[in-house]
């Protein structure tokens, strides 16, 4: 376990096997950073030279470690491209979190890490720490040798001892260790993350934290089969792993909002009868994402013990084929008895979260939130660094889209325009709702039409995060390969905006 520490002092005059530093480019060259000037200091006028004898210019995410043969306390500098430097000065936080994650990923095997980026306020602080906890993350559950993490890393920043960056750091702590708890439970095989397994998973978790006025509850599939679940049942029953439904009740005292919080958690997704191609199923295992950001949420909601009450509901199921599989044309009863005709078997995610948002609605919270890698469409519309946000009050999508700005995340409103819920409402002619667009396009939207019919009057938003909940490819900045734990920090923040 690495320890992380706020240290007021110079970057020169501290010894660590490295330093960090931050290089923006200028209208005179690249130059140090906010928190680098001491080290470029003691270089002088030999510091320009060196870059431009290494071809450093300073663009994002470019890196160099170097060897400072006694010109700084460090033996190491490792200098981080930070783009164009601002011309206010200060540099944004999402910059320097993208900063730190690079740095993390480029110190192999230093025991001690000295960073000095730009961290004048808590905000940077945050983004600092953040950046190098979650770009220093690896999954080492099936690796028989993994990476070694810096046993220290010392941030040097004149806010250290200051009330403001103590309570930063502790919460990027607390967030960057839910988002790694979202990214270990989705980069976990589907074979190992079965709907029980993942249950227990959840409950284990709560016995290591202990966090306090917190209750899970964990229905099976006898029991939501006889409370008429008949989304999760419909889509989980091909399954040899049965479905279950994990609520988690964090109640503070003094609460000033209820909010509640529902992720998609199908733990594989084959798309049933209607199959997927095998190479539409290879990274399928990442379709409870929504389920896993929501509770690991919660942790961290319940860990800095907000006064914001969070009702978090995950129904998990695994979407397979057998010879008692949910088939096209079926008609399911869901949670609350509306019935609903499946079209395609692959567009599960919808009746799981049915189910869950009649379920979330039960208790009137004054928000609703859910989470789901939901549609291909929505990747098609946003790229894969993106999630589209949706909902029914205009108001909560923008404060969404605002939290996911803080907490360094990407979102885009996405409109549910008045055809999609008539398309949801007109086109069965069995049942009540149509599960899936007979249309080839606006699939993202007709999805979040169909959950807008399960929420009532609640005030509601829909992230989808189909795109950016797993990385299919290298590391960018402080989001690792695999699973990204995206929606826990967004989430976290909305929670810290409702708390005021
Ligand atoms: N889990 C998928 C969506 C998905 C796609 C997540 C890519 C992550 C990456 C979802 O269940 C699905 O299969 N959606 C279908 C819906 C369609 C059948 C209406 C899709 O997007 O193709
Ligand atoms: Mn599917
Ligand atoms: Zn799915």
């Amino acid at each position: 376990m690495t320890s992380y520490t706020l240290r007021k002092g110079a970057p020169e005059k501290t010894r660590a096997d490295v330093v960090v530093v931050g290089v923006v480019r200028t209208a005179k060259g690249p130059q140090a950073a906010p928190g680098g000037e001491g080290v470029a200091g003691a270089y002088g006028r030999k510091f320009a030279p060196l870059l431009s004898t290494i071809g450093f210019t300073g663009r994002l995410d470019e890196t160099a470690l170097v060897p400072t043969g006694g010109t700084i306390k460090s033996p190491l500098l490792l200098l981080v491209g930070m783009g164009e430097a601002p011309e206010s000065g200060d540099v944004d936080p999402s910059v320097v979190r993208r900063a730190a994650g690079v740095a993390a990923r480029n110190v192999s095997n230093a025991a001690s890490v000295a960073l000095a980026l730009p961290t004048a306020d808590e905000r940077q602080v945050r983004a600092a720490v953040e950046g190098c906890m979650l770009g220093g993350y690896s999954f080492a559950r099936y690796k028989a040798a993994p990476a070694e993490a810096p046993a220290e890393v010392v941030l040097l920043t004149d806010a250290a001892r200051t009330k403001a960056a103590g309570r930063a750091v502790e919460v990027a702590r607390i967030v960057s260790e839910a988002t790694g708890l979202a990214r270990d439970w989705v980069n976990t095989p589907a074979g190992d993350m079965t709907p029980a397994l993942f249950a227990d998973a959840v409950t284990a978790e709560r016995k290591a934290r202990k966090p306090t006025r917190f209750k899970i509850t964990v229905t099976d599939d006898a029991e939501l089969r006889e409370r008429g679940f008949g989304g999760i049942i419909g889509v989980g029953r091909a399954s040899a792993n049965p479905p279950r439904l994990v609520r988690i009740d964090y109640t503070p005292r003094g609460a000033t909002h209820h909010l509640a919080l529902v992720g998609k958690g199908i733990t594989f997704d084959s798309g049933g009868l209607s199959i997927k191609t095998a190479t539409g199923m290879r990274t399928m295992k990442c379709d409870m994402a929504g389920a896993a950001a929501v509770v690991a949420a919660t942790f961290a909601i319940a860990e800095l013990e907000l006064p914001v009450r969070v009702s978090a509901f995950a129904p998990m199921a695994e979407n397979m084929v057998s010879g008692d599989a949910t088939r096209p044309g079926d008609v399911l009863t869901m949670y609350g008895g509306r019935t609903v005709e499946v079209l395609n078997t692959d567009a599960e995610g919808r009746l799981v979260l049915a189910d869950a948002l009649v379920l979330a609605t039960e208790s009137k919270p004054d928000v609703v939130v859910d989470v789901a890698t939901l549609t291909g469409a929505c990747v098609t519309a946003l790229g894969d660094r993106v999630a589209g946000v949706m909902g029914n009050d205009e108001t909560l999508v923008d404060q969404t889209v605002a939290a996911g700005e803080r907490a360094g995340e990407a979102l885009w409103p996405l409109p549910i325009p008045p055809e999609m819920p008539e398309k949801v409402r007109t086109y069965s002619t069995v049942a009540d709702l149509m599960q899936h667009n007979v249309d080839t396009h606006g699939g993202a939207l007709y999805a979040g039409a169909f959950l807008q019919e399960f929420v009532g009057d609640r005030r509601w938003a829909h992230l989808d995060i189909a795109g950016p909940a797993f990385n299919n490819g290298g590391a960018y900045g402080h989001v690792t390969s695999g699973g990204t734990g995206f929606a826990v920090p967004t989430l976290v923040e909305l929670a810290l905006d409702l708390a005021g």
